[in-house]
């Protein structure tokens, strides 16, 4: 009796593409980032609560978790904190970063040659250095002071979705801890952010189930050139990371952007069905979001928006209502679908989403 099943079509589970697989294992990675690091959150927190300059350094998709940090480190426990891309923090940061300062290094596979150069920099400053981490045992890990897992599992496509995520969670768990060591918020919002982050796995399950629609829509703008991505505060983390997925794998070229830059220029581009995809959760900016949105329309642009709030469905396409959850916790959730289209636009224009030309799964030299 012959064996016509590979090893790799074992692997993927029934699943097309690793990708796809991923995806879909985001409530269980989540949950397991939530619950591998519930007991020992505090200890790190505690330990890098004394740190007033903070600085996060990272590459390509975990440098958007970077950016999502920067507005949860802000918001709850009053920090200030510097993201920059490890490249440049290896070159440009060495007279800025000192003995005084804590580091925190993201990235998946603890093994991006830059990421690696810029915690070697800080190291040799005297800097606090704390690495989140999803490869077990990698050089990061080695190098760093303090280590927090992710605990995604292994990620095989090249585009990162659940590291992502599972990024996006610790460091949620990291800003909620430091507030509540810090008194900087009150204790029933963080009580309420508590009981929303246990809450995500079952929140992304949930938005998972706009596969089709989004496979329709996907279908719709399959030749469409250009695609931008707006958002405001911690939604400009989704922005840039949405666009990104879709270069990655689609190869059609996307910009995400602050929405508040959009009349500075990018406005120029936008012309009659040119997709904007508005990620627009209810929060401290979402009247500023929907003038965005009117000024896409009033170029006929063709808006794709994603948030809680009906008032979006008068004023998008498209709108895909997401659960009603705290701004600074909807980049875990609000990604997702992001992540389906992408996908589905790769695959209609028959690229292989696992393996996207020029790319690598980690970057390991300079
Ligand atoms: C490569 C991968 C990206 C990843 C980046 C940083 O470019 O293709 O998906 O985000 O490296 O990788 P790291 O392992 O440091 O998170």
């Amino acid at each position: 009796h012959e064996i016509n099943w590979t090893l790799e079509m074992a692997e993927k589970q029934g699943y097309p593409h690793f990708m796809l697989k991923e995806i879909h294992e985001q409530p269980k990675a989540v949950k397991e980032a939530i619950y591998g690091n519930l007991e020992t959150i505090d200890q790190v927190a505690k330990e890098i609560a004394k740190y007033e300059k903070i600085f996060v350094v990272a590459m390509g998709t975990s440098y958007h978790a970077g950016i999502a940090a920067k507005y949860l480190f802000q918001r709850l426990a009053n920090k200030p904190v510097l993201v920059e891309e490890a490249s440049e923090f290896r070159y440009e940061f060495e007279n800025i970063v000192d003995e005084n300062s804590l580091v925190i290094a993201i990235t998946q596979s603890g093994e991006t040659a830059d990421t690696l150069a810029a915690i070697r920099l800080a190291k040799k400053k005297g800097a606090k250095v704390l690495s989140i981490v999803n490869v077990v045992g990698s050089m990061a890990t080695r190098l760093s002071d303090l280590v927090i897992y992710t605990h995604a599992g292994p990620e095989i496509g090249v585009a990162a979705t659940k590291t992502y995520t599972t990024q996006l969670t610790v460091l949620t768990m990291l800003a909620i801890a430091l507030a509540k060591i810090l008194n900087t918020v009150d204790e029933d919002y963080l009580k309420k952010l508590e009981a929303e982050l246990l809450e995500l796995p079952r929140y992304i399950e949930a938005v998972l189930g706009y596969e089709n629609k989004i496979k329709s829509l996907a279908d719709e703008l399959v030749d469409r050139r250009d695609f931008f991505y707006i958002g405001r505060g911690i939604s400009v983390a989704t922005a840039l990371e949405g666009a990104l997925k879709l270069k990655e794998i689609s190869y059609i070229h996307a910009e995400g952007l602050s929405a508040g830059e959009l009349k500075h220029g990018p406005l120029a581009l936008i012309e009659e069905g040119v997709p904007v995809v508005a990620i627009a959760p209810s929060g401290k900016t979402f009247d500023k979001m929907v003038s965005n949105i009117q000024e896409v329309n009033a170029r006929k642009g063709l808006v794709i928006s994603l948030g809680d709030n009906e008032e979006l469905e008068k004023v998008s396409e498209v709108f895909l209502k997401m659960p009603k959850i705290d701004e600074l916790l909807s980049p875990v959730v609000y990604i997702v679908p992001l992540q389906l289209l992408a996908y589905h636009l790769a695959v209609l224009r028959g690229n292989d989403p696992d393996k996207p030309r020029n790319l690598a799964k980690s970057v390991t030299v300079e």
